[in-house]
């Protein structure tokens, strides 16, 4: 028998143990009594991390939307799959059980096959977060087709790159989204983007604002009259084990976007898993986590890991701060929420917040209060502990990434003792190791270092679209026979890890991984920069904001520097969104540098974070003077 759910610390502990002695019995034996297979594998778990390779439950066949949707209906037709709760707190709530799931799932598959999509051909996704969203992603999965959502908040440049990277051959749309008071044009969005994608043949618009669009003829076809008109019945593909899931891109440090590829059974078995312990979730619970299915996490913890439980998943398509900064706690009470899963950027701009936001609402209905995408500081953990759990919530800082796939170390709720700003333990089948700058892995307690991963787990992401070699380079050349992370951590005398941050040039700002390198080729393309630099530096709310530096080109006209900050961050919104917009610009003269040309970015961290007093030697730099005008002109 499996520990498929884990119910107290020694368990965990004996769980624990177990998947590290026998890694494979321990999957295969969670993979057979909890899901439904078409064919049973002929090999658990094969991999080289020097190729890299990896392959999980190899000779297997399924679909994960029959686990997810199909395999329920018999006990839980009726039950709530997604609970839709609109933008506008005056618009009814929507209901969608299992049974409504797999007839609107079956529909747009339908749609799909009838525009020529078929198994690996990619789809790309840029909704807002209404059910089509969800749906969308069902569908290609039904159809053995490869999503590849792009959040709606990126610009039609970051829209028609993610397009192109992967060769997508339809996209699925709306008119508009609703963003609290505001709409969004989103369709304006994308026929922007894709006078630059020739790959595309169709798009998919469903029409959520009522808004007068211009559709493309021949291209573009309102979706809802063509599922009105579709079968709801459609036979699920039946893939391998190692088919593409999805492509999910993230930024690096530098260049591209990172199209992270996730296969069917892994994934799976291991958002399930994790969902089902970390939330300690059960029959009849209300889940609500607040990201947006453009991102990893509600790939994985609003989609798949959820109703691959039968669970009731929470879809909210608004802002916290609307129409007041009640929205949140509000709908705790409205829905009954149990388990509420948010980020420390959200918390931070929730705590600032007249108290009687939260204090008016009934909260009671809370059993597990989650955190992800960035590190939660103890400040903002009390106030989530006490306001919002009354301290009898616990909470699960989940540490995690998109190549990750599912949540890596994490509590257990009422199993793992927390302790504040600690994403404490390894999931079962988890093997970080702690890195020096050599290196070597630094064992024992109390320690710090780069944190890796030793072994595979079910939901790593098996290569870089189109790249593998960069796959390789990013996350397996740093340190031999490890998955590196690019953070940062250390390990407490219990063994508790707490994630310091990134230890590259990705920033997170406001839980969203911003590589410097795309913004800064933004900034360059304004006419007059010269050259630039971005860093982050620490910010109440966001967590890391973006602080830039610029030099200007000598062109002799002499231009008002707060237009040319405007016009940087209306580049940015343009190239990436708004997200990466920078807070701070200061000009200068020049970039402080090594002999080998380049940016000793440290140092311009440290300044922008004004921590001027330890700069380190900065004697070696090819161009120490300018260290003093960009301390002299800090903002
Ligand atoms: C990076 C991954 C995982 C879904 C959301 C972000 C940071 C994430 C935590 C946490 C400290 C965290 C890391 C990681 N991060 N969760 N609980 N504590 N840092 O996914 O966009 O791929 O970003 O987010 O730096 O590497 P992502």
């Amino acid at each position: 028998m499996s520990n498929y759910s884990i119910k107290h610390l020694e368990e965990y502990y004996q769980v624990y143990r177990k998947s590290i002695r026998d890694p494979e019995n321990f999957w295969s034996e969670i993979a057979e009594e909890h899901f439904m297979w078409r064919k049973k594998w002929d090999n658990v778990l094969s991999w080289d991390f020097s190729k890299p390779e990896i392959k999980w439950f190899e000779g297997a066949k399924l679909n994960i939307t029959e686990n997810c949707i199909d395999r329920h209906l018999a006990t839980k037709g009726d039950k709530t799959a997604i609970l839709f709760e609109p933008n506008s707190p005056d618009e009814a709530a929507q209901h969608i059980t299992y049974r409504r799931l797999y007839e609107r799932v079956n529909q747009l598959a339908n749609v799909l096959k009838d525009h020529g999509i078929e198994k690996g051909d990619r789809v790309c996704i840029y909704l807002p977060m209404i059910p089509e969203l969800a749906i969308s992603l069902l569908a290609c999965a039904r159809i053995g087709a490869v999503h590849s959502v792009v959040f709606a908040g990126f610009s039609s440049n970051a829209l028609s790159t993610r397009i192109n990277d992967s060769d997508c051959k339809m996209v699925i749309t709306s008119d508009g989204s609703y963003r609290g008071a505001k709409t969004i044009d989103l369709k304006g969005i994308v026929d922007v983007a894709l006078d630059e994608c020739p790959s595309v043949k169709d798009v998919l618009v469903v029409n959520r604002i009522n808004s007068d669009i211009t559709m493309k003829e021949g291209r573009d076809k309102w979706l809802q009259p063509l599922l009105d008109k579709a079968s709801m019945e459609c036979a699920a593909e039946i893939m391998d084990a190692e088919d593409p899931l999805f492509i999910l891109y993230t930024s690096g440090s530098t260049g591209m976007p990172k199209g992270m590829v996730h296969t069917n059974a892994g994934y799976m078995v291991y958002t399930a898993y994790t969902f089902k312990n970390v939330f300690q979730y059960k029959e009849n619970d209300v889940y609500w986590c607040t990201a947006d299915i453009g991102w990893i996490t509600g790939h994985s913890y609003i989609v798949y890991g959820p109703l691959a439980n039968g669970a009731t998943s929470v879809m909210f398509e608004g802002v916290p701060s609307y129409p007041d900064f009640g929205r949140f706690w509000e709908v705790i009470a409205k829905h009954k929420i149990n388990q509420f899963y948010t980020a420390p950027t959200a918390i931070r701009a929730l705590a600032k917040q007249n108290i009687d936001f939260p204090e008016k609402h009934d909260l009671s209905s809370l059993k597990v209060l989650g955190s992800v995408g960035e590190p939660i500081n103890e400040e903002a953990w009390h106030w989530y502990n006490d306001v919002i759990g009354k301290k009898k919530s616990p909470i699960v800082d989940t540490w995690w990434q998109t190549e990750t796939g599912g949540i890596m170390i994490t509590p257990l709720p009422y199993v793992t003792p927390t302790k504040p700003t600690y994403a404490t333990l390894p999931f079962p089948g988890i093997q970080p190791a702690l890195m020096d700058e050599n290196g070597e892995e630094i064992k024992g307690n109390q320690v710090d270092g780069r944190l890796c991963i030793k072994f595979p787990w079910p939901s790593m992401a098996r290569t870089i679209w189109g790249n593998h070699q960069r796959y390789k380079e990013t996350y397996f050349t740093a340190f031999k026979d490890k998955y590196f992370t690019g953070d940062g951590a250390l390990r407490d005398e219990v063994g508790y890890y707490r994630i310091t941050g990134r230890v590259d040039d990705v920033i997170i700002v406001s839980g969203h991984n911003l590589g410097t390198a795309p913004i800064e080729d933004a900034i360059n393309e304004h006419p007059a920069v010269s050259e630039s630099a971005v860093v982050g530096f620490p910010h109440d709310i966001k967590g890391n904001a973006l602080y830039g530096y610029i030099i200007l080109k000598e062109t002799g006209e002499s231009r008002i520097h707060d237009n040319v900050r405007k016009e940087i961050n209306q580049i940015i919104t343009e190239h990436i969104g708004p997200i990466a917009k920078l807070d701070k610009i200061q000009f200068t003269s020049g970039l402080p540098k090594t002999r080998s040309g380049k940016i000793m970015r440290r140092i311009l961290r440290k300044i922008a974070s004004r921590d001027m007093s330890n700069l380190g030697d900065t004697s070696t730099l090819l161009n120490p003077e300018v260290v003093q005008e960009i301390k002299d002109n800090v903002l």
